[in-house]
């Protein structure tokens, strides 16, 4: 089939790459001159496990291609993909204003019938607004050409996106007409060799089922931070408690570990976004709401516990950072915990050494590029090279099992801040620690 994919972040290049690998004839189409010169050259935007060669092979077998020119990418396409940003605007509603610019530049260009399809996660009637605007400019060019706009979220996990797109859980599909219907089967097809993963239902039950699946994942992640918090209180331990109750599989073990809070592109702005779709139609969304408060209260439960072993003024303080992204396997650091922490430190008086395998550069241009006194390091341990404590930030595999030894070597006093509970197994007070860990 011939696709077009229109925006190649995290989800339109993994979405238009691996449609490519099954064959397809895939073009994906960015604004951004930069990202596409890059992309053209085997230079990729953003870090994916998998996703460059992936990349490299399909641009190579001519089954990959990468341009700013919408039309020329739409010649031929069959299904086109909306798969731009939709930030969080100011009053914490889904900013659409680049999936509209999108769907008014398909209107102008397409010249035969299509089946336009939004996989950006937008607000429930989107699909509609979208149809409306394509339909306006096809009006302006006295053009009468059908076309279908159908839903399909995407559910993929950034680092691990490419096998989530590949062996997806579910394919959800919201749409109002056969054609449509069996345009989106044929496509994906391929990621359903082994059993049926489509799930067909209407447009708005589509565009609300990725929001309440994010907010679904995000209220057990604070539900489980504060329960933690009120381990500490009664002087319980939340990972003994993880284990007691995560083996209900009424409950299951996934997204209960205590930590520092959820970040990311998509939790911290769908769950904004659902609230203010509720409010909308004047519902208030109580439980989406204290999700949100417990969270923006949770990423600063680290720095509570820093400045109540240092004190209130950390001046003449290092801390070595470990992990700056929001979770490990990704660059991506959008309203990473790790910001949080870091601002909160060094509007104290603290230095910073940080490190992260993949995410320096995005801390560095973008999201701490204000921020003075932190300094970037290459390795782990460099990172707590005569600093006051270590803080763990992101799980990153590298620091799963590190060198004890050398961390006691490295710091100047042996004080472990662990924000993701990776080492409460470790008996870090027998080895000397001094250790603070969530919901203990
Ligand atoms: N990142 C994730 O893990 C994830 C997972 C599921 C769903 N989503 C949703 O998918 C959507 C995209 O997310 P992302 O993380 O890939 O975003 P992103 O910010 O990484 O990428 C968006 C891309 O769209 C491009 N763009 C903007 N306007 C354009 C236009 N008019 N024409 C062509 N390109 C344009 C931008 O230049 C950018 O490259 C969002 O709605 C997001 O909520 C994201």
């Amino acid at each position: 089939m011939n696709i077009t994919v229109i925006g190649t972040g995290y989800v339109g290049l993994v979405s238009g790459t691996c449609f490519s690998e099954m064959g397809n004839n895939v073009t994906c189409v960015d604004i951004d001159t930069t990202k596409i010169t890059n992309l053209k050259k085997g230079i990729l935007p953003i870090y994916e496990p998998g996703l460059e060669s992936m990349v490299l092979k399909n641009v190579e077998a001519g089954n990959l291609h990468f341009t700013t020119k919408l039309d020329e990418a739409m010649a031929n396409s069959e299904i086109v993909f909306i798969a731009v940003g939709t930030p969080m605007g100011d009053d914490g509603s889904a900013d659409l204003q680049y999936v509209q610019a999108v769907a008014k530049s398909i209107g102008e260009v397409v010249d035969k019938q299509i089946v336009v399809v939004d996989k950006s996660t937008v607000p429930v009637g989107t699909a509609d607004k979208v149809r409306e605007t394509i339909q306006t400019a096809l009006d302006k060019r006295k053009l009468s050409i059908p076309f279908d706009v159908v839903s399909n979220p995407e559910f993929l996990k950034e680092g691990a996106a490419i096998q989530d797109f590949m062996k997806p859980d579910r394919v959800v599909i919201g749409a109002d007409n056969d054609f449509a219907i069996e345009k989106m089967k044929q496509l994906y097809v391929p990621f359903n060799m082994s059993h049926d993963r489509f799930i067909v239902m209407d447009v708005r039950s589509a565009e609300m089922t990725k929001y309440a699946a994010n907010a679904m994942l995000a209220t057990k992640i604070s539900f489980m931070n504060e329960i933690a918090n009120i381990c500490e209180k009664v002087g319980a331990d939340a990972n003994q408690v993880r284990i007691g109750i995560g083996s209900d599989s009424r409950i299951g073990y996934s997204f209960i570990y205590p930590g520092c809070g959820y970040g990311g592109s998509c939790f911290p702005k769908d769950v904004k976004a659902l609230k203010k779709i509720a409010s909308e139609y004047n519902y208030e969304a109580k439980i989406i709401t204290s999700v949100e408060e417990v969270n923006d209260a949770q990423k600063l439960v680290i720095a509570t516990k820093v400045v109540a072993r240092f004190g209130e003024d950390l001046t003449g303080k290092t801390f070595g950072i470990w992990g700056l992204a929001f979770k490990p396997g990704t660059d991506d650091m959008r309203e990473a915990p790790a910001i949080y922490v870091i601002k909160e430190l060094v509007k104290r008086g603290a230095k910073i050494q940080a490190y992260d395998p993949k995410a320096v550069e995005e801390a560095q241009n973008c999201y701490l590029k204000d921020v003075e006194n932190v300094s970037y390091v290459n390795s782990k341990y460099q990172a707590i090279e005569n600093a006051d404590a270590l803080i763990l930030l992101t799980e990153w595999k590298e620091f799963r099992s590190p060198d004890f030894d050398e961390i006691k070597t490295q710091l100047k006093t042996p004080v472990i801040f662990d924000g993701r509970n990776q080492y409460h197994m470790f008996n870090l007070a027998a080895k000397g620690f001094e250790y603070y860990q969530i919901g203990r």
